[in-house]
Parts: structure tokens; C-alpha cells; sequence
């Protein structure tokens, strides 16, 4: 969380600055500040402007404008230690006022380190862990920056990246990592540092990426790293593709509802040439011996973790291997049983998530092996993984995941066909699927016409206090997806059931007036759930049913049809209407969409 930018070249270093933030304010914005070294006379001068609130407050700062320098850092904070305030704001300073550092991660072991500062005569004025780090830096600094900062980093415990510059060293910046990205980006005797790719994408597209425990100096014509020992490390450059274009609204009134629409092509460009119904699947992954495997872990967060839910069906069901989801933030914590046998599969959309890789951690210490669903190229899980395989989505900047969602699903159930082909297994049915899968972009586009519907529905509903959303198989997991979205930006609290489990308790809750939202698209259990939904509807409730099955009942308050497919697809489909329905109603709630309140799109913390 929080979000890091750094400038150094011939340009104003502000604006850069500036704008990085603007795209970056998915990961936090709380508080906001820039640091730029300003030339004076022969020396430099450390200015340092930030505020409480979002990066707009900071933008329409008129102090900035004397911020004229070539050389700058800057941050978004979502707050851990200490509130949303100016003095907890970054850049922070050591006593001296030479180092201005910013930092996304968590010092975990800052209040010893803040005894052993004050106890060497050292005054902290802020709540944050972050303020330890400059004053240390000065503490270590005996004229060699990158000596000072290594030696930091043997005495900080927790996640950092961080960017340090001061006017002792005014042509660069120095920046250190662990367990929290950074990127520097390459220009043409100008150089960008980034917490994620999209801040500086609009200068370039080609990156490197730092491991974790390095440090670098970035000059504006020259970027080297090195380790912990300070010895000097080679690195490769890697080109990202997404263009600054894709990270912008293009006409969309917020980044969610692009996002939202975005999702037949992403969907496709995830399928790209893996897929063909003629042809085995090709996802690269031809050297894994599945044969070992007797059990399938996936694990993520969120709603990666509901992907996963909705993947689990094709898994088992075409590759005959008992799987199980799990919470990364619970799997790390109860002693999975996780040997060479096992195959873990991690999703991430941002690739970063602490929990995942702290689970991803721990079953590759166990001996599993590891494959990771990501969209973020380049992301600290994929440097962790034993296997990569990218979604496509391109750019998510909404902090309410959709298009990454869909894509997961999509990519997770083209895995589940690769592996059931290594293992030699082949169906009518697995031939059906493939079938299937290549028509979802079309099918997810007709369910994006429902949209004036589902408005009209969220309109009359934004006023509920509560909210329900029941199926059965996967028709349950993409309810458990379309509750997490309405909470994350409505602010209503909503549940997911299996509908069957309504009258084994949770139906005490329904009284007149209450919305249910139904998920029926399995032809198998549709009649069950709308026999569970009109136990609701007896009891006075407002229902509206997604479905693709062929319903009549004059008591549905409305029905939203979407078009059929293999029924472990479904959530791709019918989770649209759901998407649709939680932004609109955060639309009637004239609420921020894309930036709810207490959330951030990667949540490097645990
Ligand atoms: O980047 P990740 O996919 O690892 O993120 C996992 C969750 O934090 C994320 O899906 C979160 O639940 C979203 N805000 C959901 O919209």
C-alpha cells in the first residue's frame, strides 16, 4: 500500500511527480507530499510540501510552484502507523533536515528502533514507523550514501521500499527494497522510480525490477544495483507493453466502469493464442510432471480468492485432483498439509498482495509446486513462483477488482484443460468446454447490456440497509464475488449464502422490503434456488434473479437474463449484472467508486 514516485533528469521534477501520484492514488490517499532538491546558488536546498488528504489538495498547493527542481520524490499514503495527518504525511526528515526518505511497507521493529535513536539524543516527531529511517540513515551516514543505507536496512525488520535523496548528493536518487515493489523506469537522460508501473508509464515502457534486498542509485544516465553486501548486480531490462492510454479513463466516468467494459477484450487477449479447439492448450508449462500431483491448493485473497472458488469445479471435475481454496491469509496460519506432492496455484492481480506471498513462501519451503495466476508483469509473485501464467487484463486501476476477476477465471479454467491433457484424460465434454471458453467474450458483452437495467434496479435499492445474495455451486461463489463489490464500494452490508443453507438460519434476517439478489444459472439446481427464493419472497422480500435458464414467476421484482454457457463458466457471465450493480448503486450513493473509503488496490501489509 501507499504509492512512490521519483524523478531525476533535465525536466521540472514536480509535474512528473505530480502525476505520478494522480495515477497512482489507487494504492492510498490519505495524505500526499512531495520532496524536490531546489538549486541555490551552488548548493542545493531539500523542500519538502504535504498535506493531509488526496493528491488534489497537494496539486492545488501554490507553494508548489517554487518547486523548481530536477530531482524529486513523492508519495500517497494509506496510513498503518499513526492517522491520516500533515505531520504523518511523507516525505519525512532525519534531525539534521539532510534526508528526505518516503516509504511504503511496515517497520515492524520501530519502536525498538526508536529508543535506540532517542537514546542517541534523536527527536521523532511523527506516529509513523517511517521516521526511524532517515534519522538512521543519518545515524550510519559517514559520507557513503550507499554505505549508510545498506547498513539501515540490516537493522530494519518488516516490508520497505523506499526512495532517499538530500543535498549531499544532489544528482542522485537512492532507493532499497524488501518485500514491496519498485520499478525504475529508463528514459533518455532522465530516469523514474515507481511503486507500480502505471505512474510513469506515460515516459516509458521499459523497466527494471528491483529483487528483493537491493539497493540502487538512480542518476539520470546511469542506474546501477547492488546487494545488501554492496556488491554491484547485473539486471535485465524488461519492456511492458500496456500503454499509458490503457491506464487512463478514456471517456469513462470512473476507471471502475471503464474497467467493467473492458472486459470482452480482456478476456480475449488473456485466451490469445493459448486456446484453439484443434489444438492442445499451450500455456508453457509442459515441463510439470502433474502425474505427482494428488491434491491442488489455491490460494489468494480477496477477490482472487473468489476466482479461485470459481475455478476449483473444472480443476477437480477434468483433472481428477482433489482441490482446495484457501484464504492466503489463513494457510500460512494452519498447518496445511503440503508436501512435492502438492500443486499450488497462487492468483494475484497486482501480484504483490503480502498475504500471498507469504502463503506462496511457505508452500515452496514445503516442497509444492508453484503456479501463479498474475496480471502485474513483472510483480514480486512471479519472481517468487516456480511458473508464471499471465491474465491480460491490462492496467486495473479501480481498486474494486472486475476485469482482473473475470480474466482469472477465464485463464484458471484454460489451466485446469492443460492439465487435464498432460494427464492424458479427453471428453466430448472437455472439447465443449473449449468451445465455450473461446465464445465468452461475445457472451460477456451481451451481459454488459443489462447495464440500464441493473441501474434501474440499483436506483430503488441504494437506499437498503442490507443485502443478500444467494446460489448454489458457483452460482454461490460469484454471489460471495458480487457481496464483496457491493460492500467495498456501497458501504452496505451484504452476505452471500449457498441458498440452500437461507432457512438453516439466516432467513430470521429477511423481513418486508429486504433485497435478495439470486444467482441461477445451473439448470440443475435453478429450480432449488427459486424454491429458496420465494421462502424469501414469502417472508417480503425484493428479489432480483440473474439467470440464463428459460424462468417464469410473476413474484421476481426482476429478472436479468444472460446468455448460457458451460455452467463453470457461468461466473464469468453472471458476475457482470453483479459488477454493474454495486457501482451503480455506489453511483446513486454519489460515492468515490474508484477510491472507497479504508481500502487500497495492493495490500502489501499483512
Ligand atoms: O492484487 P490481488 O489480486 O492479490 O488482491 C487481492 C485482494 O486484495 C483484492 O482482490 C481485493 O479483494 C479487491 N479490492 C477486490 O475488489
Amino acid at each position: 500500500m501507499c504509492g512512490i514516485v521519483g524523478y531525476i533528469g533535465n525536466k521540472k521534477a514536480t509535474p512528473v511527480l505530480i502525476n505520478g501520484l494522480l495515477s497512482l492514488e489507487y494504492r492510498g490517499y490519505d495524505s500526499a507530499g512531495v520532496a524536490v532538491l531546489n538549486p541555490s546558488n551552488d548548493n542545493y536546498i531539500l523542500n519538502i510540501i504535504k498535506d493531509k488528504g488526496r493528491v488534489k489538495n497537494l496539486e492545488a498547493n501554490p507553494e508548489l510552484e517554487n518547486l523548481i527542481g530536477n530531482v524529486g520524490i513523492a508519495h500517497t499514503r494509506w496510513a498503518t502507523h499513526g492517522m491520516p495527518s500533515k505531520g504523518n504525511a511523507h516525505p519525512h526528515l532525519d534531525n539534521s533536515g539532510k534526508f528526505a526518505v518516503v516509504h511504503n511497507g511496515i517497520i515492524e521493529n520501530y519502536l525498538e528502533l526508536k529508543n535506540k535513536l532517542q537514546d542517541n539524543g534523536y527527536k521523532l516527531y511523527s506516529e509513523t514507523d517511517t521516521e526511524v529511517i532517515p534519522n538512521l540513515i543519518h545515524m550510519n551516514y559517514n559520507g557513503d550514501i550507499l554505505e549508510a543505507v545498506s547498513k539501515t536496512m540490516k537493522e530494519l525488520k518488516g516490508s520497505y521500499a523506499i526512495e532517499v535523496i538530500s543535498p549531499l548528493f544532489p544528482d542522485k536518487i537512492v532507493i532499497a527494497k524488501k518485500d514491496s515493489p519498485l520499478v525504475v523506469g529508463i528514459g533518455k537522460d532522465e530516469n523514474f522510480i515507481a511503486s507500480d508501473i502505471p505512474a510513469v508509464l506515460a515516459h516509458t515502457n521499459n523497466f527494471y525490477f528491483m529483487d528483493e534486498e537491493e539497493i540502487a542509485v538512480v542518476e539520470k544516465d546511469k542506474i546501477k544495483f547492488y546487494n545488501l553486501d554492496l556488491q554491484e548486480v547485473h539486471k535485465d531490462i524488461k519492456n511492458i507493453e500496456w500503454d499509458a492510454e490503457s491506464s487512463e479513463k478514456n471517456g469513462f466516468e470512473d476507471y471502475m466502469l471503464k474497467e467493467i467494459y473492458e472486459q470482452p477484450q480482456a478476456i480475449r487477449e488473456t485466451i490469445g493464442s493459448r486456446l484453439s479447439v484443434d489444438k492442445q492448450v499451450e500455456l508453457g508449462l509442459d515441463e510439470i510432471d502433474f502425474s505427482k500431483f494428488n491434491k491442488i491448493y489455491i490460494v489468494a485473497c480477496g477477490t482472487a480468492m473468489h476466482a479461485g472458488i470459481a475455478a476449483k469445479y473444472a480443476l477437480e471435475r477434468f483433472c481428477k485432483i482433489s482441490t482446495e481454496v484457501d484464504m492466503a491469509s489463513e494457510f500460512r496460519y494452519r498447518n496445511p498439509l503440503v508436501d512435492e506432492h502438492t500443486l499450488c496455484i497462487f492468483i494475484s492481480q497486482s501480484g504483490e498482495t503480502a498475504d500471498t506471498i507469504a502463503a506462496l513462501k511457505l508452500a515452496k519451503s514445503a516442497g509444492a509446486t508453484t503456479i501463479s495466476v498474475v496480471n502485474v508483469i513483472g510483480s514480486s509473485i512471479t519472481r517468487l513462483s516456480d511458473y508464471t501464467i499471465y491474465t491480460h487484463a491490462g492496467p486495473e486501476i479501480a481498486v474494486a477488482s472486475t476485469k482482473a476477476y473475470t480474466c482469472q477465471v477465464t485463464l484458471l479454467n484454460i489451466l485446469a484443460i492443460n492439465i487435464a491433457e498432460s494427464l492424458g484424460y479427453s471428453s466430448n465434454e472437455l472439447n465443449q468446454f473449449k468451445v465455450d471458453l473461446l465464445e465468452l467474450p461475445d457472451k460477456v458483452k451481451i451481459a454488459l447490456e443489462s447495464a440500464q437495467e441493473v441501474k434501474s434496479f440499483a436506483d430503488k435499492t441504494c437506499t437498503q440497509q442490507d443485502l443478500y445474495f444467494i446460489g448454489r455451486g458457483l452460482d454461490y461463489a460469484v454471489s460471495m464475488e458480487g457481496s464483496l463489490k457491493l460492500k467495498e464500494i456501497s458501504y452496505i452490508h451484504s452476505e452471500a449464502y449457498a441458498a440452500g443453507e437461507l432457512k438453516h438460519g439466516p432467513i430470521a434476517l429477511i423481513e418486508n422490503g429486504v433485497t435478495v439478489i439470486g444467482v441461477a444459472t445451473n439448470p440443475v439446481t435453478t429450480e432449488k434456488t427459486l424454491s429458496n427464493l420465494e421462502e424469501a419472497i414469502t417472508r417480503g422480500a425484493n428479489v432480483l434473479v440473474v439467470t440464463n435458464q428459460d424462468i417464469r414467476n410473476d413474484k421476481i421484482g426482476m429478472l436479468l437474463h444472460i446468455p448460457e454457457t458451460h455452467p463453470y463458466l457461468s461466473p464469468i457471465i453472471s458476475v457482470v449484472p453483479l459488477q454493474l450493480f454495486a457501482y451503480y448503486i455506489a453511483k446513486a450513493k454519489k460515492l468515490d467508486v474508484d477510491k472507497p473509503r479504508n481500502l487500497a488496490k495492493s495490500v502489501t501489509v499483512e
